[in-house]
Formats: C-alpha cells, structure tokens, sequence
C-alpha cells in the first residue's frame, strides 16, 4: 500500500522547473539575449561598454563579443550565446541577426502556445520553414568570381560599417582584400582561406590612417640591444624555444660554492656556458635570433659581437607564425639547432619609429600581417573586430563565390516566399510556418528602429516593394528609402545568412521541445563549525 507519502527522487540541490513554466523561462531568456544586442544591428546601431569584475573596459558593436562578455547564467540564455558563438567561430559576422532570430522565433513560439498550437507542431513547422528559407537564400544568390576585387571590397565593406571606424574605413577595405586575396589558395578545384595565414598586430600611439599591410612578418618588439644591427639582408633566421640565459637554480645545483676562489671559477664557467649558447646560434649560420624567452646580457653582447639580430621574449603565437612564415622550424633547445631549422627572408628590419620588426620577402610568399594603428587600446581592440568579421566575411565569399543583398532585401523575400509555402501547406503546421515567415521581419524592423525610422512604415514599404518583384529592395539606413541594395553595394555572403538561420532554427527548436529543466545547484560551502 502506499502511504501517501511523497517519493522524493531528486537531491535537494536540484532546482526544477516544469511544463509551461520552464517553456516560459527559456523563451525569457531568449528574448532577453536578443534584446540586450539588438540596438547594435546595423551601420547606425549603438555601441556597448562592458566592464568585467577585474575592471577591464571593452567598447564593442559586435555581438558575439557583447555576449561572451557579459556573466549569463540561464541555461537557455546559454544556449542562444552559443548561437552567437558558433556564428563567429563559422562564418565570423551575423552574430546579432543570428541572435536576434533566435529570440524573435522563440517570440512568435510564444504566441502560438498561448493559441494551444502544441509545441512538437511549432517544432516540425520551424524544420519545415528552416529547409525551405535556406533553399530560398540559395535562390536569392548571385555569383561572384574570386578575382573581382571590387564586389570583395563591398562584401568587407557592409560586414565593417558601424564598428566606429568610419574614417579608416576605405583603407582598411582594401587592405582586408588585398590580405584575403593573398593567402587564398586553389585546392581541387576550390579556393580555400586559411585564416591563420593573416596575423592582425596592433600597435599604440599612432594614428589610425597609419594602418598598412605588410607582406611579411611583423614582430612588435625591439631588438634586444642597441649594439645589435638595425637592418639584415638576406636573413637566416633562427627560432628557439629555450631562454638564452642559466638560471640561478640551475647553477646552484651543480656547484656548491665554498670559497671564494669558487665563486670566481663559477664567474668564469657561467661567461663560457653563456658564451656556448651564443655560439651556437652563431654556428648555425643564423645571423637574426627569435628568442620566445630572455637572453641574457652576456649572450645579447656576444651575440651583437657577432652581427647578430636577436629579439627575446617573443610570444609563443609570434613564434609559430614567424615559424610558417619564413618556414622556419622552433627548436627547443639552442644545442639543437642546425641550418636546416633556419628560416629565410629577403630582409629585416627595425622601424625607427615604432617597436617593430619587419621580416620581408619571406620564404612563404602567403604570410601577410595587417598592422592597426590607434590611439588608444580600446580602439585598437574594435579596429582588430572589425577587421576580424572583414577578412572572415571576404574569405566566406571567396570560398563558396555566393553572396546576397543586405538592408534587411534577404529578410523581407524570405518572410514573403515562406509565407507563401505555408500557404500552400496547409493545416496547424502552417501557423508555424507563418511564424517562422515573420520572424525574419525583426531583422528590418530593427535596422529601421535603430536608424530612427517608424519600423513598421518602412516594413510596410519594404513588403510592397517586395511583392511588386524588387526582390534586391531594402532600407537604406541613411535616408529612410527603400533602395535597390544590390546597386547601392550593400551585400553580404550568402554563407552568413545560411550559418544564422540554420543555427537560430535549430536551437529555437530544442528549445521549444523542452518541458522540464532540473538544474544541479553547486553545493553551498559548509557552515564553519562553532
Ligand atoms: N549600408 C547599409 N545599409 C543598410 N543596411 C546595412 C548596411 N550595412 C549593413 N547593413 C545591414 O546591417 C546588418 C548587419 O549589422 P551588424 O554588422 O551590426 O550585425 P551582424 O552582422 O548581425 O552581427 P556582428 O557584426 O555584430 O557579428 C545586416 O542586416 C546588413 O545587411
Ligand atoms: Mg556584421
């Protein structure tokens, strides 16, 4: 018989929320995300200031930072960051129109629950309208060959507008171009963009217009003495791992000094052993030093003896890209070094205004370093987003030679042509098709809000423009109008577009499905004993 007691299957530490009330909870969530970047969207979106709890400042447009910065801890707000993470990682843009999907779809969830339209339906309606939308951004297509130059430049150009760096803009587009244009590479037949081939440095103090791109490899340091040449042609290049120095415990644990005529053999056995690991580097054949940890003032002076340019403490991401670049290898240990780990460039050089050192005519004619200047760090860490999303943007391109018009045109032909497929769908899935349909008005809606124009006027615009056949018509955020954005140059690639719409989809639609959330609380610390 049972007692009427309770079965208690799950520890205390287990928070549960059920049914309709965790439905409601994550679509919060959701709708929260969206709202906490949705000022950003577009060329007249706002910035936001983010102030992590040691104090560090960062001033950003993009989404995916926004998000990754701030401390979130619902589990379904954790799910739509990641969608803005997986955005990034992916295709490198659209991480606010992915997020701001996300929250719109599980919106419009919202109001078909509160009609009794059951979730499984909801969920077989978004699969349905996720298939036909990615068919329909493949329809809306337009090619673009790898070597046109200035429809790459428009594609940086839209992907970087916005991120307050307006004036450099022009410059910054072509050098983003230019960069992605040199690395990428024909493999069977299509072209390919390793990301890693473009190394972004970021140098203080200038002034943005002084932004360049160097064919080559910069290191920002200086060389480690005064008495080192300035300037070497036809380099060989010596990489290694180990600190060109004898540390005190080292030596402590071979000699155990007693008296003092020790202590000055000691003097005279460190010079040597020091003196040894100049050598050696010299032996090789190298005459430029990358060194990842110090070298030690007895070293840098017989290493300058010897005309040689050394650079210490160079970090450990710049050593392996100097390593790709001059195709070089990084030796542990300065013993092991033989020519054959040297790499090659036509000449390096010190920038006698800047800590810089320029490696140029580099054994790999694919290294390629795009070098931001600014006056302060947090500009210099927007100019380096933003030029992140441009070469991220052209090489998505590139690759698959797709793009499609921006201004929210992509946007409102969807939502037209999946309004008509659900149409022609018929029954309680239909209602989620048109949902999933008007979702994708939130992405002009938002660009006209934030530009300061009554949304739904320009919407209203923008649907008859669409059903009269302008398929390209979208909001010039500027002047309010409803433009042909493939004239006026606003496009973007077709991969971004298809990135957000498949991963807002999808996780609106795991998210739908869930009717039971139990979270495991960390236990709290014990109670100090009295
Ligand atoms: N000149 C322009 N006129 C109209 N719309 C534009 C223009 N430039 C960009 N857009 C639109 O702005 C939107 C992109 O805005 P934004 O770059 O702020 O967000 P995102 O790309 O979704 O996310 P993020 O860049 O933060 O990863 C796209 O819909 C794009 O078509
Ligand atoms: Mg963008």
């Amino acid at each position: 018989m049972l007692s009427g007691q309770p079965i208690i299957i799950l520890k205390d530490s287990v928070e549960r929320t059920r049914g309709q009330e965790a439905q409601r909870s994550n679509i919060a969530a959701a709708k929260a995300i969206a709202a906490a970047v949705r000022t950003t969207l577009g060329p007249r979106g706002m910035d936001k200031m983010l102030v992590s709890s040691t104090g560090d400042v960062v001033i950003t447009n993009d989404g995916a930072t926004i998000l990754h910065e701030m401390a979130v801890q619902h589990p379904g707000a954790k799910m739509v960051i990641e969608v803005a993470e997986t955005q990034d990682d992916e295709v490198g843009d659209g991480t606010t129109t992915a997020c701001i999907l996300v929250g719109t779809l599980m919106e419009q969830a919202e109001q078909l629950l509160a009609k009794m339209v059951h979730p499984t339906v909801i969920a077989n309606g978004y699969t349905m309208g996720m298939n036909r939308a990615l068919e329909i951004v493949e329809e809306n297509s337009i090619r673009v060959d790898p070597a046109d130059r200035e429809t790459l430049i428009r594609l940086a150009d839209t992907s970087m507008t916005g991120k307050s760096i307006e004036q450099v803009k022009e410059k910054l587009n072509g050098i983003v171009v230019d960069a992605v244009m040199t690395v990428a590479e024909k493999k069977n037949g299509e072209i390919v963009v390793d990301r890693d081939d473009i190394m972004i440095k970021k140098q203080k103090g200038d002034s943005i217009d002084d932004a360049a791109l160097i064919r080559g490899c910069v290191i920002d340091k200086k060389r480690a003495s005064d008495a080192m040449p300035k300037k070497i042609a036809n380099a060989k290049v010596a990489l290694v791992a180990q600190p060109l120095e004898i540390t005190k415990t080292q030596v402590k644990a071979k000699i155990r000094i007693n008296t003092a005529d020790q202590l000055s053999a000691f003097g005279t056995q460190e010079r040597e052993a020091l003196r040894q690991l100049a050598d050696r580097v010299v032996a090789s054949g190298a005459n430029v030093l990358l060194c990842q940890k110090g070298i030690s003032d007895p070293v840098q002076y017989y290493l300058a003896k010897a005309g040689v340019m050394a650079i210490q403490d160079v970090n450990e991401k710049d050593m392996k890209y100097a390593a790709r670049a001059l195709s070089a290898k990084i030796v542990n240990k300065v013993s092991d070094l033989t020519p054959d780990d040297l790499g090659n460039a036509a000449l390096v050089q010190e920038a006698d205004d800047a800590e810089l050192v320029t490696f140029s005519g580099c054994d790999n004619p694919k290294a390629i370093t795009v070098l931001l200047r600014g006056s302060t760090d947090y500009l210099l860490d927007e100019l380096e987003r933003a030029v992140v999303d441009g070469t991220s943007v052209v090489a998505d391109a590139m690759e698959d030679g797709t793009y499609v018009v921006g201004g929210g045109a992509v946007e409102v032909e969807l939502s037209l042509r999946l309004r008509e497929y659900a149409a022609s769908v018929g029954g309680r899935v239909q209602l989620a098709i048109d949902a999933f349909a008007e979702a994708f008005e939130a992405i002009p809606l938002t660009l006209a809000e934030n530009s300061g124009f009554n949304p739904l006027d320009k919407l209203v615009d923008l649907r008859t423009a669409h059903a009269k056949g302008g398929r390209y018509m979208g909001l010039n955020v500027f002047s309010g109008e409803v433009v042909d954005m493939l004239d006026a140059g606003v496009i973007e690639p077709a991969r971004v577009k298809r990135q957000a719409i498949q991963s807002a989809a999808e996780t609106a639609i795991l998210l739908i499905r869930v009717d039971d959330m139990m979270i495991t609380q960390s236990k709290p610390p014990a109670a100090p004993k009295a």
